[in-house]
């Protein structure tokens, strides 16, 4: 049990990522609180885990504290934060709107941020008390390290996520380790209309990677259970890519 007695938040973990990640660490023995801006998902993957609910949009700040408070009530404190939440556009530059750039800022970037701001008490208390680092993960992508064509704000928003982890690794070190995943194509709902035989891409997806693959939401979630558990103990500040061997 490498989470036994931990803590975690978790966001976006109604679907995907953020469900496989929320499964794992209570397979591993944590407390888990999902949060989400999907009520219904949210409360399905809770009742799995035997965790609690929570429901905001990680975009808005005054929705975000009452339900980071509401989920450290119900777990007691918390330990560690995973940022999942995120949602992609793909769409060339041109076409990209100001209300498509607020968006996707608001949620990919600013979002992890509120997450964080709103549990930073109670990491900085476990950090205190508990005689470990808490822990923060936030999920990137490949992109944040190599922009994809067509999805230049996506992109951006997650190299911003990978510069501001850097950042907060050294504010709220060393009470909290601060570390980034960052993915390929990994199979989600979010990206299931690659594995659609008719989309252009779909044939090209083994040749890109070097395991011939896509990657299972299951191979995120081992990452992040290796950046909050005690065997990255001396790990803050860096990124971990879950991505095959993605080359092109
Ligand atoms: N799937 C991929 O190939 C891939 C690759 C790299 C990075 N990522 C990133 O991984 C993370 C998880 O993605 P996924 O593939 O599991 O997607 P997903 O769509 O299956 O899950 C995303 C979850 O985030 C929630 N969410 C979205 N916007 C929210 C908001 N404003 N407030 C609260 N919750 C919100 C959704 O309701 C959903 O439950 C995202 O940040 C995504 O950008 C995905």
């Amino acid at each position: 049990m490498r989470l036994d007695g931990r803590r975690v938040l978790v966001t976006g973990a109604a679907s995907g990522m953020g469900a496989a990640i929320a499964r794992l660490f209570a397979s591993e023995g944590a407390r888990v609180a999902v949060l989400d801006r999907d009520a219904e998902g949210a409360a399905r993957v809770a009742a799995e885990v035997d965790g609690t609910a929570h429901t905001a949009d990680v975009s808005d700040p005054a929705a975000v504290g009452p339900a980071v408070e509401a989920a450290a009530a119900a777990m007691g404190g918390v330990d560690g934060v995973v940022n999942a939440a995120g949602i992609l556009l793909e769409r060339p530059a041109e076409e990209t709107t100001p209300a498509d750039v607020a968006r996707l800022v608001g949620v990919n970037l600013a979002g992890p941020l509120y997450v964080c701001q709103a549990a930073l008490p109670h990491l900085r208390a476990a950090g205190r008390t508990r005689g470990r680092s808490a822990t923060v993960v936030n999920v990137a992508s490949m992109a944040a390290l190599r922009p994809v064509v067509g999805m230049a704000v996506y992109s951006a928003t997650k190299a911003g996520l990978l510069a501001m982890s850097h950042s907060l690794a050294y504010e709220w070190g060393p009470a909290i380790r601060v570390n980034t995943l960052c993915p390929g194509i990994i199979r989600t709902p979010m990206t299931e209309y690659l594995f659609d035989p008719a989309h252009p891409a779909y044939e090209t997806i083994p040749g890109r990677h070097a395991l011939g693959r896509a990657g299972e939401p299951e191979e995120v979630a081992a990452g992040a259970l290796f950046l909050t558990g005690d065997e990255s103990s001396f790990i803050s500040r860096t990124e971990l890519a879950i991505n095959g061997g993605t080359y092109r």
